[in-house]
């Protein structure tokens, strides 16, 4: 008799993405990986310098795409860094890239057997993408993937204002 497949709780949190204690927080990064501001700023800062010692290994990453380092000093034991697209009106292919920022760093914490996962508004800063929008497609993106990411049992959608909180539980409660 199969175990019946649990679907992964969706938890949204208003937090500081670097003082979470899960498996893996994921990075809004840029496509250089060397580092920026924003929570990308916050995460190296608060990881210390032996994280961009890593990342320089890395060569680089792709829109879309993303990549995995350790933690160092964050509370987290792992860092994937994701680059989101930069909005430029909507018809750039803007919605499947952040989408593939969702889906390939949870296909990654799969990957690495690791169980909690937590994201910041990928895109939503210094890349300004709509946030109402942002909110629907990562909570889509994350609920089409879950299935196929069976490690993964916790994933937290993390707000660093009031008006990015609103919108990601709107986005999940009108998920279904
Ligand atoms: N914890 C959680 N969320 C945070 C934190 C934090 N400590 N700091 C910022 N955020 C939020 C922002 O408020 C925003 O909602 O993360 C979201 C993403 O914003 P940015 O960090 O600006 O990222 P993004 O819009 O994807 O732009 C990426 O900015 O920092 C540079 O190097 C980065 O070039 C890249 C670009």
């Amino acid at each position: 008799m199969t175990k019946p497949s649990r679907q992964a709780a969706i938890e949204i949190v208003r937090a500081d993405i670097t003082k979470l204690a899960v498996d893996v927080i994921v990075n809004a990064a840029n496509q250089t990986l060397l580092g920026g501001g924003g929570v990308d700023g916050a995460i190296h800062r608060a990881a210390g310098p032996d994280l961009l010692a890593e990342c320089r290994t890395l060569g680089g990453c792709a829109t879309g795409d993303a990549k995995i380092t350790g933690g160092y000093d964050l509370p987290a034991r792992f860092v994937i860094h994701t680059v989101g697209p930069v909005w430029h009106g909507g018809r750039h292919d803007e919605d499947a890239l952040l989408a593939s920022c969702y889906a390939t760093s949870l296909r990654l914490a799969q990957k690495h057997g690791l169980a909690s996962v937590a994201f910041p508004a990928i895109s939503c800063g210094v890349y300004r993408f709509p946030v109402e929008r942002a909110a629907a497609i990562a909570v889509r993106a994350i609920r089409q993937t879950l299935p196929a990411c069976p490690a993964v049992g916790r994933v937290l959608l993390v707000a660093f204002d009031a008006g990015t909180e609103a919108a990601l539980r709107r986005a999940l409660a009108e998920s279904g």
